[in-house]
């Protein structure tokens, strides 16, 4: 059935259904399901993958931030979506003649000299490409929790060792944090595998929509698989749920990116466990009604 059908019939019920639920976790000490991530912090309102992206999502009352991150030609952990500087910041502008701007062209010191705000909007102008170490030491002041996100692990040889060992420093890997506040996913299955490997009690989630008949060899060592939402089915997430991933409990599916109410109840109604989405607030009022 087309997702807005599915809206349409669905709205109603779970209209009714939030009036009922309990209040948000952040309120009440409860989780809900779904759970609500904010993608690249609410990167509706602030700069993606920047502290301020952080801070709106706090300010929101958001308790799950996904992010991006890749290296530095120095070995740096950064927050950054694309493997390039340009999109996101001035480094065009600073940095002329270093074309394409690759982020594992620049130093760390280098990277931290740009402006990664202003390309988003003037009251932003001056916010930094963060540090991973910067990144978690914000979520953690927050009390939120992370959706880290291994992007383009094929560029960085050990990144996924090296972000463990951060993690580890930065006492995210404790038994607190590994079981309720921090789930590592990538499109690479290697990646994860390599993490699960590494740190068999972090939670993983495979981005992307693998075939359902390729699924049990990925919940060896993925707790998740998270496809877009476009290709998502309620048959696919019974699929998924039906399988019991690397630490004894049932997959689960967040689905990515959900930016609008109607599409948020469609989702919600194939039984996802999670909605990533740029607008937490949009769809946390869809979902739960404020
Ligand atoms: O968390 C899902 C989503 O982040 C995957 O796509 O390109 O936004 O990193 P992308
Ligand atoms: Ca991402």
């Amino acid at each position: 059935m087309h997702a807005r059908v599915i809206a349409a019939t669905t709205t109603a019920v779970l209209g009714t259904v939030a009036l009922l639920l309990p209040v948000h976790d952040a309120r009440a000490g409860i989780t809900l399901r779904p759970s609500v991530i904010a993608h690249r912090g609410a990167s509706a309102y602030a700069p993606e993958n920047t502290l301020d992206a952080v801070d709106k999502a706090a300010a929101l009352g958001v308790r799950w931030v996904e992010n991006d991150v890749q290296r530095t030609k120095d070995g740096e952990l950064v927050v950054i979506h694309d493997d390039s500087l340009r999109r996101t910041t001035d480094a065009e502008e600073v940095f002329p003649g270093r074309a394409p701007w690759k982020v594992r062209d620049f130093t760390a010191a280098e990277i931290a000299r740009l402006d990664a705000g202003s390309w988003f909007g003037s009251a932003y102008a001056g916010a930094r490409v963060p540090t991973l170490k910067e990144y978690l030491e914000r979520v953690e002041q927050h009390h939120q929790k992370l959706l880290l996100e291994i992007k383009n692990p094929e560029l960085y040889p050990g990144v996924e060792q090296q972000t463990l060992e951060l993690l580890n420093n930065e006492g995210w890997l404790d038994r607190r944090h590994r079981t309720n506040r921090l789930i590592v996913q990538s499109f690479s299955a290697d990646s994860l595998r390599t993490v699960h490997e590494l740190e068999p009690a972090v939670k993983t989630g495979l981005l992307g929509m693998p075939a359902v008949a390729d699924l049990p060899r990925f919940a060896v060592f993925a707790d998740l698989i998270n496809p877009s939402y476009a290709s998502l089915s309620p048959a696919y997430v019974s699929a998924v749920h039906a399988l019991t991933g690397p630490h004894g409990t049932p997959v689960k599916v967040f689905a990515w990116t959900v930016d609008d109410a109607v599409t948020a109840l469609a989702v919600s109604a194939y039984d996802v466990d999670g909605v990533i989405t740029d607008k937490p607030d949009v769809v946390r009022r869809a979902l739960y009604g404020y």
